[in-house]
């Protein structure tokens, strides 16, 4: 890619002169803050931009990506940072969609699909249930999905936008794996990611994008993480960590003897027997392996699903059959996994979602009348406060934002409101490290506020910086309870994997 440029909207300088050169069969990562350029890049690459100015040569020839199909036809696939799948497909469907074998009498030959992909996913693991609609697969096993959808097209230039970002620990060592299998068949990968462990574990060479410019293209081997954060940031960064100390409060958050079914497999309990409580101004972290019952106590709490049996307490008020509005109204804020599902209205503007549920009060409105300045300024003052950029003071719509400043907008309206007790579930996937310590420390600031947090996270290196205690679930059963202070990784690992340790290790904090 050459002297690449892209305006959008005649002001917004996404890629500003980028220059990019990627061998064959080379791992290629290329890193920045969110909102940096890399996705628009790399959807220029991909067709669906076209850029404003700039040139690319594919095989060393000049060509004009006019689309996917294009890109297609010239060997290059994307695994997009935000799924491109559609939802009341199977997977099956979804994987061949738009390139679906045709037998003679113009039928879909799902048999020949079906053992193509059989072939692929065994081949790299990954890991599918071809029969399952994707509104009922878990982000993991959508982006599984999104791999496979290149990899049976046959791509030889694979981009993958933040793979990692929606993956558990042990996905992200299989995918690893799998990218380097990929190398070794001779495919050209362009890997984008914030985790630089993973950067400096697979790739050969880097590029590191700011603001839409390149700032340096190096080796892997050649620079440490810390170096290559501090040119991604453009200033050194600070580590942040939960050292405790503050007084811990009545209980703000309790949860008795819950029993839920699976969201994906109503057959099977999802959460069974599940006790828990959280003081004002603690933290405490549900550790666990993604889809062992985090998405059901989520839900469940935050009144999406009811439990079969048990109860929810916020305080001494009984929750459990509360509705969600009522829920929000008793303190409750809540920063969903899923930011697209369930924590913005995409097609309405950054300036609407941040009263989502809050329209309906003063000073948002008044005699059932709304009044929009007021909405205008609380929202322009979260936007400034959580540094959401590219929102164009709030009046672009929410799906124009990169993932990143989605988030920071989502954590600041669910910061900003009134409430007692937070939810939070991933709260940084898919974020940058300039980022990640930002909304780490806001939510280390949550304890001064005599706060109580439930953190669900599947990265343990969160889990342990942001704990006062942690949880760790396992198959929907707690296999330990231990204080965050003096537990190591090793037996959280342990545990995780449904372990539970000798009395006294696991005792409550
Ligand atoms: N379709 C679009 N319309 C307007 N602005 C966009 C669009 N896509 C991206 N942008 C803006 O371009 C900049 C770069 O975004 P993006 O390429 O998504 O960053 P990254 O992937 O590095 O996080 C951001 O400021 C973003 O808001
Ligand atoms: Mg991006």
């Amino acid at each position: 890619m050459d002297g690449i440029t892209k305006v959008f909207l005649g002001t917004i300088v996404a890629n500003k002169d980028i220059s990019l050169k990627i061998k064959k069969g080379e791992i290629h990562a290329l890193v920045g803050e969110n909102g940096a350029g890399k996705s628009t890049l790399m959807s220029i690459l991909f067709g669906l931009y076209q850029p404003t100015k700039g040139l690319i040569k594919v095989n060393g020839k000049e060509v004009v990506i006019s689309g996917p199909i294009r890109a297609g036809g010239l060997g290059i696939g994307m695994v997009h940072q935000h799924f491109k799948l559609v939802d009341n497909f199977t997977i099956i469907q979804n994987i061949i969609l738009g390139s679906e074998p045709i037998s003679k009498w113009q039928w879909i030959n799902y048999k020949h699909a079906k053992d193509k992909i059989k072939a692929i996913s065994e081949r790299y693991k990954l890991e599918i249930k071809p029969n399952l609609k994707i509104a009922n697969a878990s982000v993991g096993m959508q982006q599984r999905v999104e791999i496979l959808k290149v990899l049976y097209r046959g791509a030889d230039i694979i981009v993958l936008d933040e793979p990692t970002a929606v993956l558990t620990p042990q996905e992200i060592t299989s995918l690893l794996a799998i990218i380097e299998e990929l190398k070794r068949d001779g495919k050209t990968i362009i890997f984008i990611s914030h985790k630089l462990e993973e950067v400096k574990h697979i790739a050969d060479s880097v590029t590191v994008i700011r603001l839409g410019k390149v700032i340096e293209n190096f080796l892997a081997a050649t620079k440490t993480k810390e170096e290559i954060a501090t040119l991604m940031v453009g200033r050194d960064l600070v580590e942040v960590k939960n050292l405790g100390g503050n007084e811990l409060g009545e209980v703000a958050l309790k949860v008795k003897n819950l029993f839920v079914r699976k969201i994906d497999n109503k057959k099977i309990m999802g959460l069974s027997d599940f006790n828990l409580e959280v003081k004002a101004g603690e933290i405490v972290a549900i550790a666990g392996v993604e889809g062992n019952g985090q998405t059901e106590l989520i839900s469940t709490i935050t009144g999406l699903i009811k439990p079969e049996k048990g109860k929810i307490f916020f305080g001494n008020k009984n929750m459990t059959h509360s509705s969600i509005q009522n829920l929000y109204k008793h303190g409750l804020s809540h920063i969903p996994e899923d930011r697209h599902k369930y924590g913005l209205v995409l097609e309405y503007n950054i300036i609407d979602n941040m009263v989502l549920q809050n329209i309906s009060q003063y000073p948002f409105s008044k005699c059932g009348l709304i009044r929009s300045k007021a909405i205008q300024y609380y929202a322009q003052s979260i936007i400034q406060t959580y540094d959401v950029r590219g929102s164009k003071s709030g009046f672009a719509l929410a799906r124009g934002l990169s993932g990143g400043n989605q988030q920071k907008a989502v954590v600041g309206r669910e910061l900003t409101r009134k409430h007692k007790i937070l939810v939070v579930a991933q709260p940084t996937r898919g974020l940058d490290i300039g980022a990640i310590e930002y909304i780490h420390g806001r939510i280390l600031e949550e304890k001064t506020r005599g706060n109580a947090v439930l953190l669900i996270s599947y990265e343990l290196s969160e889990v342990m910086s942001l704990a006062d205690r942690i949880v760790v679930l396992h198959a929907g059963k707690i296999t330990g309870n231990v204080n965050a202070k003096n537990v190591i990784r090793e037996s959280l690992g342990l545990m995780m994997a449904g372990q539970t340790l000798e009395k006294g290790e696991t005792k409550n904090a």
